[in-house]
């Protein structure tokens, strides 16, 4: 302790930073680099291996890079005391002591696994939201990292993409939401209180549209679609105050982000005043040559630099091209000390110049108690109960369940697509979970998650046979969720097509439950099963969380951040598209000349927001409070809801808005607020929800983002086919 008191003042003392002004102390410290310590501090170098020894491009170590003072970043360290030895080569070791931002892949957790984040956004639960990301940051603080590269803003509604188990779905209303609060989690009020972490908005912009769903792939899309559905999320990020964004991969109006300075400068910097860093994706700067905008390195990082990025992650494109710039007169030094201001500014946000040590050595903070429950807690109201067609949920104690399938005693594929400081064999499977439970659970694997096993068949097939009930786990594994995991096909895989069939041959009940990173196409299994619970990648505490549902302790209430499709050929498919001039009149239509498939429905199998509980909720009595709506004004809505089942539930009253005639064509309705409530049985609630001003605003063909003054008419109801419906006016400007 003693010699972390020392070691920091040394720092400030070498520093100089006496400056209490945080502007005036990196402008101070700013003074006295070099060209190349300043140069130092816009590179991010990787280590994935543990330990680095590694050594850089061109030949320079790591180790020689610290000391040098050209690293002002590392990813990707797993060892909390690499992580304090590093820091402490920079500390010591290099000319200014500038500390070391080390930053990492906290995406669901650190070592207290959460569902994946598109399960995390079926909570439709802030307050959980925020929990969730509290204690991600509680325990990556504790490792020794201050920066997430989280949370993914990115907006999509096209399941092959496998990042949708890292984003909060099709929706641009819930994923801002879900987003502000992942930031206010992470970053707490004060970066300098304790446990508290720099947050990342990535990928900006508009990499959850790739062509096809196929990840890395070409973005082409309309600017007002642009500024309508995606802008938004990365928006609601950065107004609540994320301190820095990574650029996306892709490119945006044919030029790859990384260079684009429409969307990193005039975007980024004017529209959205965001004053912090913008780092760039991984080894992104150099992959300019092979997007075909920069004919080699040189030119990359030029490009890049001049749109604006402001760190450059693993390529060393900055850290070997930078320093000629400035000779040759491409950019003065001047825009160095721009581009690295950010970056000092964040580090002394985090504190790290009083205490580059604050960061780490405190594993006694991993997987506490209340940590747990939380993890516990998300995961359960995570969780989407899509069927239940005699209501066979929950399950008596007494009843002997069969527990089959790939995912039900498997601790790894708890954990999910990003489980970097992840410790598997921490997870609670299934098959555990149940087991505190119910005195009567029996296991058998049945297949692997796509491949048969020798007489796995038939040994689920003998369970089900002396059992009540059969819980089966069908899905996807963790490997085919997340970074360049996209599909073709988001159908089961045959070989658990072929064990559901078996198993329900027999008779018994069965009730799935689904393991997945995204939407699936579940036709055949919604009729071979009685009922289907999501369960997602649950996380650390998934077993217990799967025990508070079937045991009746809780009831289910996920609803689902992104509709799942009849199959494959209808993605992308959102419930917020837009009008057309051929709408088809209703879904079970002939009709040949309007927009609609000859093979499939337009709807998709199941809705954006639906979900059931244990109960059943009816509403009534919606009224709007202010039906002429003056500019600036919130339109408030009142419904009553009531729980007419027999036990208590929480029901997400969700509210859309549709915008009857505008200058452009607009969605056919979308969400505008939303509100939880918790209702004992036969209770009726008063319910009052708040659609904000701003929130009706769009791109409009004047080419400015404004409220058109008009009608609009509102539904309410459980998910995003509500029908129950008013009307409101929002009257001209001048009235
Ligand atoms: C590439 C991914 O696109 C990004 O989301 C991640 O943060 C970086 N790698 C760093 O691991």
């Amino acid at each position: 302790m003693r010699k972390t008191i020392i070691i920091a003042s040394a720092v400030v003392l070498a520093l100089g930073c006496t400056e209490n002004r945080p502007d005036a102390f990196v402008d101070s410290l700013i003074g006295k680099m070099t060209l190349e310590e300043k140069i130092g501090q816009l590179n991010q170098i990787v280590t994935t291996s543990g330990d680095i020894t590694g050594p850089l491009e061109g030949s320079l170590s790591t180790y020689e890079a610290i000391k040098k003072g050209w690293c002002g970043s590392i990813l990707g360290v797993r060892n909390p005391d690499e992580i304090q030895r590093l820091q402490h080569l920079a500390v010591d070791s290099s000319r200014l002591g500038i500390p070391i931002l080390f930053g990492h892949d906290i995406i669901h957790g650190c070592r207290t696994i959460f569902p994946e984040n598109i399960g995390i956004s079926c909570t439709w639960d802030m307050e959980a939201v925020k929990k969730f990301a509290r204690v991600s940051a509680t325990e990556a603080a504790a490792f020794g990292v201050a920066w997430t590269f989280s949370p993914m803003c990115d907006v999509c509604a096209d399941a092959r993409w496998g990042r949708v188990s890292e984003g909060s779905g099709e929706d641009t209303y819930l994923s801002a939401r879900v987003a502000e609060a992942m930031v206010r989690g992470y970053q707490g009020e004060d970066l300098r209180a304790d446990s508290t972490i720099l947050a990342c908005v990535k990928h900006f912009a508009a990499y959850g549209a790739p062509e096809a769903g196929r990840d890395y792939n070409t973005v082409d899309m309309s600017w007002p679609m642009f500024r309508d559905k995606y802008l938004p999320v990365y928006k609601a990020a950065i107004d609540a105050g994320a301190g820095s964004v990574m650029s996306s991969f892709n490119d945006f109006e044919g030029i790859p982000v990384t260079a684009n300075r429409k969307l990193l400068h005039d975007v980024l910097r004017d529209s959205l005043a965001f004053g912090g860093f913008v780092v760039s994706d991984w080894n992104a700067v150099k992959e300019l040559i092979r997007h075909g905008v920069a004919a080699d390195e040189k030119e990359a990082a030029l490009l890049a630099f001049k749109a604006g990025l402001n760190m450059d992650m693993v390529a060393g494109a900055y850290l070997r091209n930078l320093g000629a710039f400035v000779s040759e007169g491409l950019i003065s030094e001047k825009d160095i000390d721009a581009a690295v201001r950010p970056v000092l500014q964040a580090k002394y946000d985090l504190g790290l110049f009083d205490d580059p040590f604050r960061y780490g050595g405190k594993a006694d903070r991993m997987y506490r108690q209340g940590s747990l429950e939380s993890a516990r807690e998300v995961a359960r109201k995570s969780m989407v109960l899509l069927t239940d067609k005699a209501g066979i949920l929950p399950l008596k104690e007494s009843s002997r369940i069969a527990l089959i399938g790939p995912f039900a005693d498997d601790k790894k594929e708890m954990v999910g697509a990003w489980g970097a400081m992840a410790e598997p064999e921490r997870c609670v499977t299934f098959l555990e979970g149940l087991k505190e439970e119910f005195p009567h659970v029996s296991y058998s694997e049945g297949c692997a998650p796509r491949k048969e096993i020798p007489g796995g068949i038939a040994d689920a097939v003998s369970l089900a046979r002396r059992s009540d009930v059969v819980l089966l786990t069908l899905g996807l594994p963790s490997s085919e969720s997340g970074e360049a995991a996209s599909l073709t096909s988001i159908s089961i895989p045959d070989c658990q097509k072929k064990l559901l069939r078996a198993v329900s041959a027999t008779g018994k009940p069965v009730v799935i439950l689904l393991v997945t990173g995204r939407p699936m196409d579940l036709s055949e299994e919604k009729e071979l099963s009685d009922a289907i619970l999501v369960t997602w990648h649950p996380g650390t505490m998934a077993g217990p969380a799967l025990a508070d549902l079937i045991s009746g302790e809780f009831s289910p209430s996920g609803r689902l951040s992104m509709s799942f499709p009849e199959n494959v050929g209808q993605l992308p498919i959102r419930y917020n598209q837009k009008r057309t001039g051929r709408p088809k009149p209703s879904e079970s239509t002939t009709s040949k000349y309007c927009s609609r498939y000859v093979d499939a429905p337009n709807k998709p199998l199941f809705v954006f927001g639906s979900g059931l509980s244990y109960t059943d909720f009816s509403y009534s009595n919606l009224r709007i409070e202010n039906p002429a709506v003056k500019a600036g004004e919130d339109v408030v809505v009142k419904i009553d809801v009531t729980n007419t089942g027999s036990v208590v539930a929480e029901e997400t009253v969700q509210l859309y808005v549709k915008d009857d005639v505008a200058s452009r064509t607009r969605p056919e309705r979308e969400l505008k607020a939303f509100e939880k409530v918790l209702l004992n049985a036969g209770e009726t609630s008063t319910v009052e929800l708040r659609v904000k001003y701003q929130d009706l605003a769009f791109f409009t063909a004047r080419g400015k983002w404004e409220v058109e003054s008009g009608d609009f008419t509102v539904f309410v109801g459980h998910d995003s086919d509500a029908s129950l419906s008013g009307a409101f006016s929002v009257l001209p400007e001048n009235r």
